[in-house]
């Protein structure tokens, strides 16, 4: 046999019964996976398996990750069980880094057949904190259930998995690697790319880059600052908004990716970007944005640390989408948000007559409604906002839009949001989080919910705090059924909508790490009172919630764990 050719070894493996992958893939603590023998092996030959032979001969997949704790040690595991698996092609970001956006970018750009992105999005990193696999199909957007679903079933019963251990990666050299493997005709292939220039390539396409030069660097350029946690997407800010659109170097932060984040929670929210939050209190900045671990979700913040909720940035978005020329170009197909989201959007849609979809929480639903050409933009309010580009939330494309708004509009970011309340009303929002709670606790409390809200007594019933009076005028478990492909998607939350437009919903968490989080919505629309302070609003709706759903007495909390 000829040395110079790669061993491909068939090794033998014991199942595992927990690794079903959740709506952003499977997520475990770092230890699980260095604890039990081969449940990375494992998981990533179910990936392979669930691929057709014919469509993976030869095929190219892209790997990409954001980094963390265990991100290097993957790759190379994922490359060796990729030649063995008769993948022709593996495309990896340079150092192993690759934002989430940029994977879905890379994977349409290289007609991938798909990837597998290492992240565990805003979850702590590091050898206590999380790690995740999640595969991302040829469209570049989440693995429908019906993949991710073959993936569960395989790794139940896999009983061996193909690698080439003796293959060594070098991930800091860009361009290709050939590897020739004994019983393979063809070599195998490693191509390492600069993700962050395909990424800032697919942006120059979207945006008017000179426009965006000009708000941030001309004579009457404003401030920012730009907070990228530690993530993936510091090199991408660095590259886009300091070297190509002329942001000083010091407006951007905490860049250099790291592989436990800095030791912080990479969650861009009030609570976990509060140090964005304290450094534009002094009114030193007009405009804020923070990114997750990956690059996926982003919050917005105005002069002073004003706060824009992810739905409002959503429906404002909407209505300045022609500020970006790849909309004045292409048009709009269609508006998208998740059903807790606010009904900020809804009201955009209705003046502009744009077709609105209300979808299930989780992207994959936006990505098939834009596969048939019927969306353009969508978001959640968990931080999450994109347009058809990719099939990803992309943080850095929100900041993006939101600056091409700024350009266009010449106002602030508080005169940009007051004039869209004055113009459409306003959706209060708030989110609380009952986290880590009982998993029977939890389960009982929703069921015993939906028993109650579906008694036919419930719709019309009043409910009462101080002067507040609410009375219901639908309620249900939200159920969807996908206009392209007509597949049912059922127990999507509880809701309870009263006749003003007020809503609560009722959802759990698909991916808590320990016990259950219970996730209550709280949603109130005022046409005129506008400037009113947000948890005061909803303080009654809050209140009727917990009422309703007895949380507190079945769970023994007082409140929740955390609102935003
Ligand atoms: C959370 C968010 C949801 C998002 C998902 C994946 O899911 O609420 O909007 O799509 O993360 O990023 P949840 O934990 O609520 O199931």
């Amino acid at each position: 046999m000829d040395d110079s050719l790669l061993r491909v070894l068939t090794v033998p493996t014991s199942p595992y019964s927990d690794q079903r992958p959740g709506p952003n893939g499977l997520r475990r603590k770092v230890r699980v996976f260095q604890s039990r023998r081969n449940y990375l092996h494992n998981f990533i030959q179910s990936i392979f398996s669930s691929i057709d032979l014919r469509d993976r001969q030869g095929s190219t997949v892209v790997v990409g990750g954001d980094g963390r704790f265990l991100n290097q040690t993957a790759i190379e595991v994922i490359v060796q069980m990729a030649a063995a698996n008769g993948v022709g092609r593996v495309v990896v970001g340079h150092l192993g880094l690759m934002s989430t956006p940029a994977c879905s970018c890379v994977i349409r750009k290289f007609k991938a057949i798909g990837g597998i992105v290492l992240t565990a999005g805003r979850e702590p990193a590091g050898p206590d904190g999380d790690f995740g696999i999640k595969f991302n199909t040829a469209n570049g957007g989440p693995a429908s259930d019906a993949v991710t679903n073959k993936i569960y079933q395989i790794s139940r019963t896999i009983e061996e998995f193909a690698i080439c251990p003796g293959l060594r990666l070098d991930l800091t050299t860009l361009g290709k690697q050939t590897f020739d493997l004994e019983n393979k005709f063809k070599p195998f292939t490693v191509e390492i790319v600069d993700a962050v220039e395909s990424y800032a390539n697919l942006m120059r396409n979207i945006f008017d880059f000179a426009a965006l030069k000009e708000l941030l660097s001309g004579e009457n350029h404003i401030t920012v600052r730009l907070d990228a946690m530690h993530g993936v997407v510091g090199p991408y800010v660095k590259r886009i908004l300091c070297d190509e659109l002329g942001c000083p170097a010091n407006s951007a932060v905490n860049c250099l990716p790291m592989e436990d984040f800095g030791g912080q929670h990479p969650d861009p929210n009030l609570i976990y970007a509060a140090d964005l939050l304290d450094s534009m209190r002094d009114g030193d900045y007009d405009f804020g944005a923070a990114f997750d671990g990956d690059g996926v979700r982003n919050m917005i913040l105005g002069k002073h640390g004003l706060f824009v909720t992810p739905s409002d940035s959503l429906a404002v978005i909407a209505d300045n989408i022609f500020c970006i020329p790849y909309f004045q170009h292409r048009g709009v197909r269609g508006f998208a948000r998740s059903i807790p989201t606010s009904a900020a959007l809804d009201r955009v849609a209705k003046a502009t007559k744009i077709e609105l979809y209300e979808t299930p929480t989780g992207w994959k639903f936006f990505g098939n409604l834009m596969d048939a050409g019927r969306l353009s933009l969508c978001g959640e309010e968990s931080f999450g906002t994109s347009g058809e580009h990719i099939r990803e939330k992309d943080g850095l494309w929100a900041a993006l839009a939101w600056l091409s708004i700024l350009a266009t509009r010449r106002q602030s970011v508080q005169d940009i949001l007051q004039y869209h309340w004055l113009k459409y009303g306003r959706n209060y929002f708030t989110r609380y989080d009952y986290e880590n709670i009982e998993i029977d606790a939890a389960c009982e409390m929703m069921e015993d919910l939906e028993i109650t809200i579906a008694d036919k007594s419930f719709v019309r019933q009043r409910f009462a705090v101080e002067d507040k009076i609410y009375q219901v005028e639908k309620a249900d478990n939200f159920e969807y059924t996908d206009p392209v492909d007509s597949s049912i998607t059922r127990n999507q939350g509880l809701r309870i909508i009263f006749s003003d437009g007020s809503r609560i919903i009722y959802r759990l968490s698909g991916a808590s790490s320990e016990g259950a989080t219970v996730r209550i919505y709280l949603e109130s629309f005022e046409k005129e009172h506008i400037f009113q302070e947000t948890q005061a609003v909803l303080a009654p709706l809050a209140t009727i919630a917990v009422k309703i759903s007895q949380l507190h007495r079945r769970t023994g909390r007082t409140g929740p764990s955390v609102i935003t």
